[in-house]
């Protein structure tokens, strides 16, 4: 599904050049759940923000189901990050002021949708166990289940791959848990391609397979235990 050849990344230019990725190439099937792991600057972020097309490379191809994604119009690649990809990052970033409900279905606004999207918003909330609080603000919300909001707004548009940079980090053990569970009865039910960015190595148990990044680039890549 995903294909990736030689893929570099140079932040600035001159003698500020900090080279991030160094040639990484992988391939993910669709239908994983990957960890991306490494050491910090090891250059996590930098491949994922370039997978979900919120960056660019400064060099190397990328291929999803043999579409060039680094020559996209402006409309294609915009059509990618709102309907193809979901994102859930470290911070949940759920608007305040706005019921929980809300949150979950505006990136399905405007998308001539809007026959079901609350509907479906409901789904996914009850599918993340929040049905119960989907009147609430967000800030009414603990971390844990702001997350879960979060993980339930980024499936609203029915993306096909998820993208998340340290969706636990900021979490307690027991509500990390219960949103890799989350992630993993997601794979395992839709199916749903997640890459993820941890750099705690006890998610490894969550995932089919790990890349290792070291300095720029893959040091390892297998599948886990789990698998
Ligand atoms: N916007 C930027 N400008 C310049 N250098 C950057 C920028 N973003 C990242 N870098 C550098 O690129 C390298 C890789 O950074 P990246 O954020 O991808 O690492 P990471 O593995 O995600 O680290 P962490 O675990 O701390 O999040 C680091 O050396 C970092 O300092
Ligand atoms: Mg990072």
């Amino acid at each position: 599904m995903i294909e990736v050849r030689n893929l570099h990344k140079v932040y600035g230019r001159g003698p500020a050049a900090t080279p991030a990725l160094k040639g990484i190439a992988l391939s993910v099937e669709q239908g994983e759940f990957v960890a991306i792991m490494g050491r910090s600057g090891s250059g996590k972020s930098t491949l994922l923000h370039i997978l979900g097309l919120l960056d660019s490379p400064t060099q190397g191809e990328f291929r999803i189901q043999g579409t060039d994604m680094l020559r996209l119009s402006d409309t294609d690649e915009a059509r990618y990050r709102l309907e193809e990809f979901g994102y859930v990052f470290q911070e949940f970033s759920l608007l305040p002021g706005m019921s929980v409900l809300e949150n979950v279905y505006v990136p399905a606004l405007g998308l001539g949708r809007n026959n079901g999207f609350k509907k479906r918003a409901t789904e996914l909330l009850r599918t993340v166990g929040l049905v119960d609080r989907m009147k609430h603000d967000p800030t009414e919300l603990s971390g844990g289940e702001q997350q879960r909001a979060a993980v339930a707004r980024a499936l609203i548009n029915r993306p096909k791959i998820l993208f998340a940079d340290e969706p636990t980090a900021s979490l307690d053990l027991a509500s990390a848990r219960v949103v890799l569970d989350l992630f993993r009865r997601l794979n395992n039910e839709l199916k749903l391609t997640i890459i993820m960015v941890t750099h705690e190595p006890d998610d490894a148990q969550y995932v089919d397979r790990v890349i290792w990044l070291k300095d720029g680039l893959i040091a390892d890549d297998g599948p886990t235990a789990s698998k």
